[in-house]
């Protein structure tokens, strides 16, 4: 059997694995495994793809990004490109594609799948917004890394006294946001799943003072909705595949100024930004984009089509894409909560 496999949308850590993962499972079933470059940019035009072997697999396992490139590239929005997908699976023979991506190149997949194309995906994103699955590949890393820069900004922030904004990635969901503010002792969390105003991020900085800390580290995810600073952002930059830079909305300097100026303290902001998705996975992502690949494989092996391979409890399982595809999975209520006692 002859398989594609390729990476869409943002890169993360732990892409690597997952391709050696299904290379390495996929030679073992006897089938010619292509890589795809670009994401579905490779499944375009005249398409760009390439054949992998135990030798291109060989040494990736710790290194981030993906050897395969990425693409924000979503054929889903034009008939014509869906059919040049098809075209081109056709042309390299490729009889079952393994899709490794986030809700927009899983949806392209179950579109892929509906159409009769044998599919399987695989859900990758820091932002862990992936419906039907605990984990996708990136997270731990991304939170890894927002951790590792809240315990250095703490010490910062306490010598100088300031109240420090740092703005992580999370378009939809806070998910990098809690779990890297709970992890790093964040003193207020701000999330797109929850209505916050100014009013009660300052009262909670002023109870702070009052119990003799003249320091405070709010966390920021960048698709945060504050009715206060919405008037700033009428102009929304897009990026080329239509999706607003939210980096271009400055959240995180936008909230720093207005406690400033709602307050005596003194703030600053920092946007973690690429860094969250860049270098080495942790040792969860490998193990889970081993898990992964492994898994997509023989799924691919078993024909089981227009399936996702996902992580519930501790335990690998197959959900139809249809599920990732049907919307975002935001943050738990639980966890929220959780934030919230420490407020
Ligand atoms: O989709 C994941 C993500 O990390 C979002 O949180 C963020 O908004 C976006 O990628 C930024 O990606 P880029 O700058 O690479 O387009």
């Amino acid at each position: 059997m002859r398989i594609g496999v390729l990476t869409g949308g943002g890169d993360c850590p732990g892409l690597n694995p997952a391709i050696r993962a299904v290379v390495r499972r996929g030679l073992q079933h006897g089938f010619e495994v292509l890589g795809v470059r670009n994401g579905w940019a490779g499944l375009l035009d005249d398409g760009e793809v390439i054949p992998l072997d135990l030798q291109f697999v060989s040494g990736i396992l710790h290194i981030g990004g993906t050897k395969l490139g990425t693409s924000r590239t979503n054929p889903a929005k034009s008939e014509d490109m869906m059919a040049q997908v098809q075209r081109n699976l056709e042309r390299h023979d490729i009889e079952a594609l393994v899709a490794i991506g986030g809700d927009d190149t899983l949806g392209v997949a179950y579109r892929l799948h509906q159409k009769g194309i044998p599919v399987v995906g695989i859900p990758k994103t820091m932002d862990n917004d992936v419906m039907g699955t605990d984990y996708c590949i990136g997270f731990d890393t991304a939170v890894s890394i927002v951790v590792e820069a809240l315990d250095r900004l703490h010490t910062t922030a306490e010598s100088h006294h300031r109240v420090l904004v740092v703005e992580v990635m999370g378009r939809d969901s806070g998910w990098v946001a809690v779990m890297g503010g709970l992890a790093g002792g964040a003193d207020y969390i701000l999330i797109p799943e929850e209505c916050r105003s100014f009013d009660e991020v300052c009262a909670s900085l002023e109870r702070r003072r009052q119990r003799g800390k003249a320091f405070s580290i709010i966390v920021v995810a960048e698709g945060v909705v504050m009715s206060e600073i919405a008037d700033k952002e009428a102009v929304c930059e897009r990026d080329a595949f239509g999706h607003v830079r939210l980096d271009r909305r400055c959240v995180g300097e936008k909230i720093a100024e207005a406690i400033g100026d709602r307050t005596t303290m003194e703030t600053r902001h920092v946007v973690l930004g690429h860094l969250q998705r860049g270098g080495s996975p942790t040792v969860f992502d490998r193990v889970l984009a081993t898990r992964f690949g492994v898994r997509a494989a023989d799924m691919v092996q078993a024909g089981h089509f227009g399936m996702m391979v996902a992580i519930q409890g501790n335990r690998i399982v197959e959900i139809p894409l249809e599920t990732a595809a049907s919307g975002t999975k935001t943050v738990d209520p639980d966890l929220i909560r959780l934030a919230q006692v420490f407020y």
